[in-house]
Formats: C-alpha cells, sequence, structure tokens
C-alpha cells in the first residue's frame, strides 16, 4: 500500500489553521545548548511546529477552563491548532434525563472558540458505552437500541454539521476482558445489535455529516505485553471485517495513554501495527496522548525526565509515520489532568503528565515533542 505523504494527504483531508509564520531556531542563532527561558520562547510552539511538517497538533480541554483560566487559555490558543471536548459531548453531559433537551452550551462553547482561533475541532465522541445517561440501562434493548443510537447521533451530527475535522464515532469498542474470539466489548450497544452497531454508527454519522472525517478510536495499542498484542489483533480485525462492509471509515484514533515503569515498549511491535493500520488504507490520529507518572519517583526533576524520556520514545516512531496526521494530547497543562481523579499518586503529590506544568510553564516533555516535530521535518516524509 502506497502511502499518501503528509502533504497530499493533509491538504485533503482538513481545512488546517492558518499558516503560523515561525521563526527556525537556526535563523536566530539558537544553539544545541541547553535552552534557557529566553530561547524557549523562540520556538513559537508544539502546533506552529507540527504545521511546517504537516501535523496538527491539539489538546483535550473542558470548556470552563478556557471560560475562566485566563494563562490557560492563552497557552491552549498559542500551543494548540486543534481542539477535543474532554467531557461537553458525552452523553450524560448533553442530557441525563430520557426526552430532555440536549444543552449544547458548553460544547457549542469549545466549537466557537475553535473557529474563532482557526482551530480545528475533533468530537468526542457518539457511541461509548461509558459517559452516557443513566436511564439508557433501562431504554435500550434489541428492539430499541437501533433507533436510540441512531437518534443521538443524527442530534450531535447534525448540530454540528460542516464545522467538525472529524468525530470519534465510536469508543473503545475492544476490551479483552471479556474474552471474546473477537475482543468485543459487550457493552449496552453491542447486547442490542450485536457488532453490526459499529456499520449503523458510522453511516449515520457520515450522512449525517458528510464533511467530518470518520474514526475509530481505541485504547491500549501502543505497549509490548500480550494483552495489548492480543488488543491489537483484535482492533485490525475489527477493522478488516467492517472495512469489508465498506463503511465510511477514514482514519483509526489511538489514544497513548502512556505511562512510566508501567509496560515494556517494543518498537518493532507498535511500528508494525502502525504499519498494518495504514495497509488498510487508513490515517492515524494519536488521540488522548499523556503520560500517567503514578508509579514515577516524588523528584519533579526526575519524574519529569521520566516523562520527557517515554514521550520521546514514542514521539520518535509517530513522527516518522508517513499515515500520521494528527498528535492530541489528553490536557495540555498539568493544572488540568484527569490522571489526579482517576489514578492518583499514593503520596498525594499532584500527577506532572503534560507538555505543561501547571503555571503553564513548558517542560521537558514539551523540549521533546518540538524536537521531535523538527527532527520530523528534516526528514520531510
Ligand atoms: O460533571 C459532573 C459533576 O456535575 C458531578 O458532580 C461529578 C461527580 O459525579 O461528576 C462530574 O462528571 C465527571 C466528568 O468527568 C466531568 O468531570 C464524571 O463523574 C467523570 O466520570 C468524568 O470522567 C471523565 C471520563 O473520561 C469518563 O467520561 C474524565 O474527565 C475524562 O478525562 C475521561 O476521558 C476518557 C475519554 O473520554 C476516553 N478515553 C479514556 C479517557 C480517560 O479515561
Amino acid at each position: 500500500m502506497k502511502y499518501l505523504n503528509r502533504r497530499q494527504f493533509v491538504s485533503r483531508s482538513s481545512s488546517l489553521a492558518a499558516t503560523v509564520a515561525v521563526p527556525t531556531l537556526a535563523g536566530i542563532g539558537c544553539t544545541e545548548a541547553k535552552m534557557d527561558e529566553a530561547d524557549l520562547s523562540a520556538k513559537e510552539s508544539i502546533h506552529a511546529q507540527a504545521k511546517k511538517g504537516g501535523l496538527q497538533f491539539g489538546a483535550a480541554i473542558l470548556a470552563s477552563q478556557l471560560k475562566n483560566d485566563r494563562a490557560f487559555r492563552e497557552a491552549v490558543i498559542r500551543e494548540c491548532g486543534v481542539l477535543t471536548h474532554e467531557n461537553e459531548l458525552k452523553w450524560a453531559t448533553l442530557q441525563n434525563r430520557e426526552n430532555q433537551e440536549y444543552n449544547f452550551s458548553k460544547a457549542d462553547y469549545i466549537v466557537d472558540f475553535a473557529e474563532e482561533h482557526n482551530m480545528a475541532v475533533r468530537g468526542h465522541t457518539l457511541v461509548w458505552h461509558l459517559g452516557y445517561p443513566k436511564y439508557l440501562d433501562q431504554t435500550v434493548n434489541p428492539k430499541s437500541g437501533r433507533d436510540i443510537m441512531v437518534a443521538h447521533i443524527e442530534e450531535l451530527s447534525k448540530h454540528y454539521a460542516g464545522r467538525m475535522h472529524s468525530w470519534d464515532v465510536v469508543n473503545e469498542a475492544i476490551d479483552i476482558k471479556y474474552e471474546r474470539e473477537d475482543g468485543l466489548a459487550e457493552t449496552l450497544w453491542f447486547k442490542a445489535m450485536g457488532e453490526e452497531y459499529l456499520d449503523i454508527a458510522f453511516e449515520t454519522a457520515h450522512k449525517a455529516d458528510p464533511k467530518a472525517l470518520m474514526v475509530y478510536n481505541e485504547n491500549g495499542l501502543v505497549y509490548g505485553r500480550e494483552r495489548h498484542d492480543k488488543k491489537r489483533k483484535a482492533v485490525l480485525d475489527l477493522l478488516k471485517r467492517r472495512l469489508s462492509n465498506n463503511i465510511p471509515l477514514d482514519a483509526l484514533g489511538i489514544q497513548s495513554h502512556l505511562s512510566i515503569g508501567q509496560h515494556p515498549f517494543e518498537r518493532d511491535k507498535f511500528v508494525g501495527f502502525l504499519n498494518d493500520v495504514a495497509d488498510l488504507g487508513l490515517r492515524i490520529y494519536i488521540t488522548e496522548l499523556d503520560v500517567r507518572d503514578t508509579h514515577g519517583p516524588a523528584d519533579i526533576a526526575t519524574r519529569d525526565q521520566l516523562v520527557a524520556d517515554e514521550y520521546k520514545r514514542f514521539m520518535e516512531i509517530i513522527v516518522d509515520h508517513p499515515a500520521v496526521d494528527m498528535i492530541v494530547t489528553w490536557g495540555l497543562s498539568d493544572k488540568y489532568t484527569w490522571i489526579n481523579e482517576w489514578a492518583p499518586r499514593l503520596d498525594g503529590l499532584p500527577a506532572r503528565p503534560l507538555p505543561l506544568d501547571h503555571k503553564m510553564r513548558r517542560k521537558k516533555g514539551w523540549d521533546v515533542i518540538v524536537e521531535s516535530l523538527e527532527a520530523r521535518q528534516k526528514n520531510d516524509l
């Protein structure tokens, strides 16, 4: 499968943010020596560096963070060319009682903000087995499930038709804990419609918004344990089966929630998987990148270095793969990360998983992301 090169594909896939004129480091005499604060300002932003190489970079955020935190808002405007709603487009955030009118106000704020700042928007997510209103547990069944799911997809897709770069149409359909041969998660949607719920979801979303790119989003695909091997195979097999039905599917979203000291990283396995996905004719988006430091040392300098090392190992592969078009981190600043709620450190210290610290200062993780993007640009894929 001959890959489109990045520049050919990027012009096809979305209206990118306006070109950002960025002074090259060489142009202002920066050396390889350690950057001090002044030098770092010469590196315009992750988004600007990514854009120079035909990649899009952004982050998942909450409307409240943009509205209420000026420093964070300015950091988002500087560093991002793409925004994803962390929670505002989840069903339970839009509606929590049956027949209640959807409240799009928070989600609209993010889409309006993105358009005002010439950023693309990724819709997350149309069909998932979490983040939905609990009344669905009583109402979704084999007789009603299709109509309920279709109505929800149409409600969101039509509301934003023409404004979304892409939708995570289905999120996390595979979960090997169900020990099924096909690896499918036995969710309320699967129980109601079988595996075909994916086809129905993609076809409904594409019909409601033909301009948006259609993405299947999944976690647990990066590392080298047996369970990651099984998940990569199950995802590839699922994609092949659905694509054989000619569903409108443009890209695989690889969430990429990394962690320090937890799992072996086997480069060949991951690169081989990226190649297999690309051979299906799909593009690849990194959709939820962060590095969990829950089990890392307390010392900040040591922990930040370990997080940066994990970003570097991952980014060196990503920036060099011609099928990858986008990198989105799950949050931008340590001030706002899901990890403090979902995987808190035993010592109670705040997590430091993201490129900016809680005061929006660039960390070593920021450095290695930008440096890997610079290296990619030199390779000019
Ligand atoms: O807004 C309500 C609030 O009104 C209520 O008082 C409070 C207590 O129950 O809950 C609040 O909602 C929480 C929501 O985040 C907003 O903070 C939910 O309980 C909580 O479950 C939800 O967690 C989110 C989680 O997805 C589940 O939707 C995380 O913030 C979010 O980072 C996480 O993101 C997921 C992606 O969508 C899919 N991939 C994995 C990723 C990380 O788990």
